[in-house]
Formats: structure tokens, sequence, C-alpha cells
């Protein structure tokens, strides 16, 4: 006798968070901008709810968890802006997304080891509100925190990880797709039609509603310093490009990317590319000067990645775990792809990295 082993809504991903999502559709559809708020966010089952997301052990891997070196070279880079304001204290860094706190640990890893004088100036404050690291050097915070003076707003993949309207280009104008369930499984539904300047005719395209606000509110974080943002994306006129028919939005699932986020809900990066031209519009709009954006090889490659590799020659274990590193840091068919975007307020010239060239 063979008995009905259908697992029903946990053959979607994690059943109490499709569930959830079940439960609040009500019947009816929600925008795809909630469905990824509530398969990432949920405040009990969301995907980055549960430690250990991002890593060799997880579904994928962030530039922080390649190597510490990657951290070292962005404090390098933070040690010259805090020198070219004239060595302020306290000089604080903010990390919205710092996830666990990898990014976190190498930069006041590297302060320490490097400039008791740098390093007595820091203050680190992480926002993250979902599974935070527990690093006791840094302040965690789930809100944002109050404007400081002095000091540097750092990101890595955290626009990316900000949920975004899906539009499909329709002859009359772009549709909303929202989702609803059938009983079995998501399917999308689509909306009315809406008007989006400068929308692509054709094919899926995504809007992260929630970049430009947030570009303006790190922004205001800090008086004198800078906002620099690692990020997946490109300009808008390459985002929104006639030839990109399907968008950008990706899902991670145990190392392998795919583009059906109805599936392992809960247990599955969702992830969009940035639209750089909004992030630089906003640090414009709060008198920031933007320099890049600029790809992470080329700004890497500029502060100095290859020392880091040569200095470890005489330890062949951390010297060949470096080149390791370096190569996946600059791979131009992986992370290397990452651009990277500085705004600076009160600060002379072009900062490291962002010259010709880059
Ligand atoms: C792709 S992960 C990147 C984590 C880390 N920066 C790294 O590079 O490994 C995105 C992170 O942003 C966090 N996040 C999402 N929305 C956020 C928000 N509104 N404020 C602060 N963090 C947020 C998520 O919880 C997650 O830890």
């Amino acid at each position: 006798m063979t008995l009905d082993l259908d697992p029903g809504k946990a053959a979607l991903g994690n059943p109490r968070l499709v569930q959830a999502i079940v439960q609040e559709m009500d019947g009816g559809a929600i925008p795809f901008e909630r469905f990824m708020a509530l398969a990432l966010y949920h405040p009990e089952f969301g995907y980055y709810r549960k430690p250990g997301r991002i890593g060799a052990g997880g579904d994928f891997l962030t530039s922080p968890a390649i190597h510490p070196m990657f951290g070292w070279a962005i404090a390098g880079w933070c040690r010259q802006v805090w020198s070219d304001l004239g060595c302020p204290s306290p000089f604080t860094i903010i990390e919205p997304g710092a996830g666990e706190g990898r990014l976190a640990t190498a930069i006041l890893d590297w302060a320490e080891g490097r400039d008791d004088g740098f390093a007595g100036s820091l203050r680190y404050i992480a926002i993250e509100p979902n599974s935070p690291g527990n690093d006791p050097r840094i302040e965690w915070t789930a809100r944002p925190p109050e404007p400081v003076g002095d000091g540097i707003v750092v990101s890595n993949e955290f626009f990316d990880a900000l949920p975004v309207r899906v539009f499909d280009a329709t002859e009359r104008g772009p549709v909303e797709v929202a989702v609803r369930w059938d009983g079995e499984r998501f399917v999308e539904a689509r909306g009315p039609v809406t008007a989006i300047e400068g929308a692509p005719p054709a094919g899926r395209f995504e809007v992260n509603t929630g970049a430009y606000a947030t570009m303006r509110s790190l922004c205001r974080m800090v008086g004198r310093g800078a906002v620099l943002t690692f990020d997946y994306g490109y300009e808008q006129e390459e985002l929104w490009a006639p030839w990109r028919t399907t968008g950008t939005l990706l899902c991670f699932y145990r190392h392998t990317a795919h583009e059906d986020p109805y599936v392992h809900v809960g247990e599955q990066d969702i992830t969009c590319h940035v639209n750089f031209s909004h992030l630089r519009a906003g640090a414009d709009e709060e008198g920031f000067v933007a320099h890049g954006p600029v790809s992470q090889a080329g700004f890497l490659w500029a502060l100095g990645l290859r020392q880091l590799v040569d200095a470890a020659r005489s330890d062949m274990g951390e010297y060949f775990a470096r080149r390791r590193a370096m190569e996946a840091l600059t791979d131009s068919a992986g992370l290397g792809r990452v651009r990277v975007l500085a705004a600076t307020r009160g600060i002379e010239g072009v900062p490291p990295g962002f010259g010709s060239g880059q």
C-alpha cells in the first residue's frame, strides 16, 4: 500500500511562512513587493531572520564572507577619509544591513592592528534588524541611529536586498505584478496599467521604491564624510535597456542562482539589481558629491589589493588563501561586477579608488 506523501506547503519552502503569506492574501492578491518583503523579512519566518544564510554553508557568498581582506581594504579607505577630515574623534562608521558583522569585524581589526589613533577614534554602529552578530566592539541597532558629526556610512549588498515592485511592459503601459495563492502554489496576477517615466517598452522590469529615500536618509546620518555603497546594479539606461527583457530579479538557494521566487519560500535569498542613477540622485539631493560607480574589481585593484596578497608570501597557506580571495573579489563574472559608489561631503577631491581608469 502506498501513502499520499505530498508534503503540501512544505514543498514550497517554510510551511509556516507559506501559511502566513496565504493568510495575508486572504483569498486575493498582494503586490510582488509585499510578497518579497514577507519572504525575506517576515517577523518570525522571513529568510533573514535566521543566521547562517551567507557563507559556504549558506546560500550565497558576499565579499565580506570571502576573506577579511575585503574589509581591510575598506578600512584603509575609511582611514584616508578620516585623515582628509583632519583625524576627528569620534569618527563613526555606520553600516546598514551589516548581517552578522563580518565587514565590521574586519574593519575594526585592521584599525586596531594598524593605527591606534584611528582605532581610538572609531565608533562602529551596525544597523541590522535581522539575526545580527555579536562582536562586542560594535553597537548593534535595529533602527537608524541619530545623525553623527564625522563618519562614513558603508554598506555591502544592502540596497539589492530591499523589496522591489515588479512590472510587465504591455502595449498599454506597465502593469504591476501581484501574487496570489491558487490552492497549491503561488501564481502571478496582473494589476492595472500604470505610468512610469522612462519604463522599458517590453518585457519585465523592477522598481526599488525605497532606494532613493533610503540613500537620502543614509546621507543625512553623517555631517562630514562619505556614504560608500557596494552593490550589484546599473545606471537606469542600462538597467532598463530595451534588450533586457527579463529584469534582474534573482534567487539564491544553496549557491545556485535561479529566477523563481515562488519556490524555497523563506529558504532562499531574493535580490534585485540596484538603480545607481537613483542612488546618485539621492546623494546629490543631500548635497553630497557622487563618485562612480566603479567596478569592485577596479576599486580594489586601485586601493592595492595585490599588496595584501604579496605581504603573505612567508606563509604559503595564507598566501594562497589570499590569492584565491583576490581572484573571487575581482572576478569579472562574479563579485568583481559589484559596483562601488562613493558620495562625499566636506572632502576635497576624488577619494581613493575613484580616479580615472577604475
Ligand atoms: C544580502 S545581505 C548582506 C549582509 C552583509 N552586508 C554582507 O555583505 O554579507 C542584506 C542584509 O540587509 C539587511 N537588511 C534588510 N533590510 C534592512 C533594513 N531596512 N535595515 C537594515 N538592514 C536591513 C538584511 O537583514 C541582511 O542582513
